[in-house]
């Protein structure tokens, strides 16, 4: 009798587990906070995914090219509404393979995607029943990009969540009489749009909600725009709840409320809603006791702009991450596919010199915490479990490595060299290592120290 329950019990719930994959039927255990946000803490890299209309544009109108970011080009380049809906007419990325894409963010060390289902101007990503302005119905594609990438997101081990915009240049509503200037709310703080709220409840939490019950789980939510007058803290708050009952685990940026410092991107002092500060294309001095992530460009530019050719070094990427992890942040960093769906050669370069350092390194970055230590002038420390690890940017000339002095060694040894002898003299001032200059590594060298 007990066994026959047992596996009935069994077969209901894999029953509700079925189907298409993305069942909501089945109960979710409701996790402590601390319990929610650990898989994100661990993860520390990300891929950002900026892509829409825009990526067809690529920054340029003629003689004119947008300055910053090109997913800005309705704006930048001064596009009536009517102008740039030809955009999305003709986005037709023939190119985009959404296992391909999750495998390069996966080849890099990367752990989670957050890709745009809706930009500031408003053409959706994703087959949505409250909009014609979307893939299904205002372009010849046709194809659930939203659906693809949370499929192969899942089928790869990739977490996945979506970057989603409070401004619409494109919604009415959220323009309402401001006509033809859509962005007036973003040029003048004082300009409010009295019809927002109606856009904000009959269109922007309908969007939500379909994003967060048509694709299974949706590991985090992304907000941005949060900056316009028309946007207030009540309904950021009653966002944050609105998706937490749809999926209690969930982890959800602070741009869903009105809290953002600046480009900091840190919560300011009070009561705010969210899970983790956002700075942009800044990386803070020192460690922050909270839970946040950096967000940043690979050149200028999050939407696809040819013209923009200030890419970072791998080197420096590679240094960033390593920066942040030291300082207990994770690292969002972004890819501007274009309007094909191919992603950008020097991103693609970067990727893969990303992915060999993780490869062979990896084990001082996942999982790992910020440094116990002030931050050495050759390069950064990061810990887990005991353990520390020495991440050297420049490698001491007489191969005299001096560690903090507070490190009680046991043992030294390269993370990507584990032959390599490294010999130890212990100092009043610390102990120092003696470095084989035949294991310096083209970026950035790790050595674990064991205490
Ligand atoms: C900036 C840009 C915006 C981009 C965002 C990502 O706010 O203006 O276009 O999506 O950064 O954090």
């Amino acid at each position: 009798m007990k066994i026959i329950m047992k596996s009935t019990l069994l077969a209901f719930a894999i029953m509700l587990t079925m189907g298409n994959g993305f069942s909501q039927e089945k109960k979710v255990k409701k996790l402590s906070d601390d319990e929610r946000m650990e898989w994100w803490r661990d993860a520390k890299f990300g891929m950002f995914i900026h892509w829409g209309a825009y990526s067809i544009i690529g920054g340029e109108r003629g003689e004119k090219i947008a300055g910053g970011g090109a997913e800005w080009a309705m704006d930048k380049l001064d596009y009536t509404i009517e102008e740039y809906e030809k955009f999305p007419a003709m986005f037709n990325p023939e190119l985009f393979n959404a296992d391909d894409w999750v495998k390069m963010a996966k080849d890099a060390g990367m752990k989670y995607i957050v890709i745009t289902s809706k930009h500031h101007d408003g053409f959706g990503l994703w087959d949505s029943k409250v909009s014609n302005y979307d893939i299904m119905d205002a372009s010849p594609f046709k194809r659930d990009i939203i659906k693809e990438l949370a499929e192969a997101s899942r089928k790869q081990g990739i977490k996945f969540g979506v970057y989603h915009s409070i401004v619409d240049w494109h919604h009415p509503q959220a323009q309402g009489n401001l006509y033809p200037n859509y962005n007036a709310g973003q040029k003048d703080q004082t300009v409010v749009n009295p019809e927002f709220p109606q856009y904000y409840k009959n269109y922007l939490k309908p969007q939500v909600k379909e994003l967060l019950t048509n694709y299974g789980d949706i590991d985090v939510v992304w907000f941005d725009g949060d900056w316009i007058a028309d946007y207030t803290t009540e309904m950021g708050k009653e966002m944050y709840g609105f998706i937490r009952d749809m999926q209690p685990n969930t982890i959800i940026n602070n741009r869903v409320d009105k809290g953002r410092k600046g480009m900091e991107g840190m919560d300011m002092e009070g009561n705010f809603a969210g899970d983790f500060g956002t700075p942009e294309q800044e990386i803070p001095a020192t460690g922050i006791d909270e839970d946040w992530e950096a967000c940043m460009t690979m050149n200028g530019t999050w939407g696809y702009k040819p013209d923009d050719t200030k890419w970072k070094s791998s080197e420096d990427l590679i240094q960033k991450l390593v920066d942040i992890v030291s300082k207990g942040g994770n690292f969002l960093l972004n890819i501007g596919p274009d309007g094909y769906g191919r992603f950008p050669s020097q991103s693609i370069r970067r990727l893969k010199a990303l992915g060999d350092w993780t490869d062979a390194n990896g084990e001082a970055v996942y999982g790992a915490k910020a440094s116990p230590f002030d931050m050495p002038e050759w390069g950064r420390y990061t810990s887990k479990d005991g353990v520390i690890y020495a991440h050297i940017f420049n490698w001491p000339e007489d191969g005299k490595l001096k560690l903090n002095k507070a490190i009680k060694l046991k043992k030294a040894s390269f993370l990507s060299n584990t032959e390599a002898n490294i010999s130890l003299d212990k100092t009043s001032e610390g102990v120092i290592l003696q470095l084989p200059e035949t294991s310096k590594e083209e970026f950035v060298t790790v050595v674990k120290l064991s205490l």
